[in-house]
């Protein structure tokens, strides 16, 4: 009995350690020195990572760990872009860090949306499709689309409706396969143009 217990204590110790190496061996984000760091990321993503043009993606408000993994997987290529391959080369993970840490920090400003496409898109984003089998969005992506930063569910409310509609057809050909379990693969292989174009219209006004 005595024995057990003190090897489970001493397991129970050693589990401890282990977890505080790789939470140390994750670099903790500076938002002040992520913001003297983006300034070559401005001119696309907006001072306050709020872009300009659709196909830009805003970074304001984003979850700093999607950031962060985003900008990883642009770097080793698991995810490719031409431009944030480039953009993305030079940068160590204290920078990565404390870039991410940054936008998180920054508000987004949602834009208005297009009613007659909104309420098409809302139905989907609500409840999914139950006929397609296409999961309800909001199921991962939340009410609000904030999605959920412990569950690596990234934020999507206030996206532009561009960048939404181009990441989902990059998710449906293949072109974008850096998502867990294919989580994102699977939604989007069944949804058609039309959905999308609807969906993405939507999210970019919801908060
Ligand atoms: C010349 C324009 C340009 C510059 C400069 C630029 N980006 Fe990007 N960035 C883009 C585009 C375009 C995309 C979308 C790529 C795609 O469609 O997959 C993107 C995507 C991203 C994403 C993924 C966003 C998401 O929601 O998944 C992150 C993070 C990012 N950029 C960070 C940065 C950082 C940090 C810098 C500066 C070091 C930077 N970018 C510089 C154009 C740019
Ligand atoms: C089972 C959970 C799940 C469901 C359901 C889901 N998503 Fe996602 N979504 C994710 C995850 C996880 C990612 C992040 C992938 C990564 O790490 O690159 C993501 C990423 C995205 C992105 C890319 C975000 C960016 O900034 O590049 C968009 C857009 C998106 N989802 C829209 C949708 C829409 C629209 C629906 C409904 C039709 C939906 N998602 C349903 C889990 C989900």
């Amino acid at each position: 009995m005595m024995i057990s217990r003190y090897i489970k204590t001493g397991l129970v110790g050693i589990l401890a350690g282990l977890l505080m190496v790789s939470v140390q061996a994750q670099a903790a984000g500076n938002a002040t020195a992520g913001k003297t760091k983006s300034m070559a990321c401005a001119g696309c993503h907006g001072p306050d990572g709020n872009s300009v043009m659709g196909t830009w993606p805003k970074l304001a408000s984003q979850h700093a760990d999607y950031l962060a993994k985003q900008l990883s997987d642009f770097k080793s290529g698991v995810r490719k872009d031409p431009t944030m391959t480039a953009m993305s080369a030079a940068l160590k993970a204290q920078d990565i860090a404390d870039i991410s840490a940054y936008y998180a920090a920054q508000a987004i400003k949602v834009g208005t949306v297009d009613a007659t496409l909104a309420a098409a898109g809302e139905k989907l984003y609500r409840a999914g499709d139950k006929e397609k089998g296409v999961a309800a969005c909001m199921a991962c992506h939340g009410p609000a689309g904030v999605g959920n930063a412990a569950a690596k569910f990234p934020s999507i409310s206030g996206q532009h409706a561009d960048y939404v509609a181009k990441a989902l057809k990059d998710f449906r050909s293949g072109a974008r396969t850096n998502d867990n379990a294919k989580m994102m693969q699977d939604v989007a292989a069944k949804l058609s143009d039309d959905e999308i174009k609807a969906v993405a219209a939507y999210v970019s006004g919801l908060y």
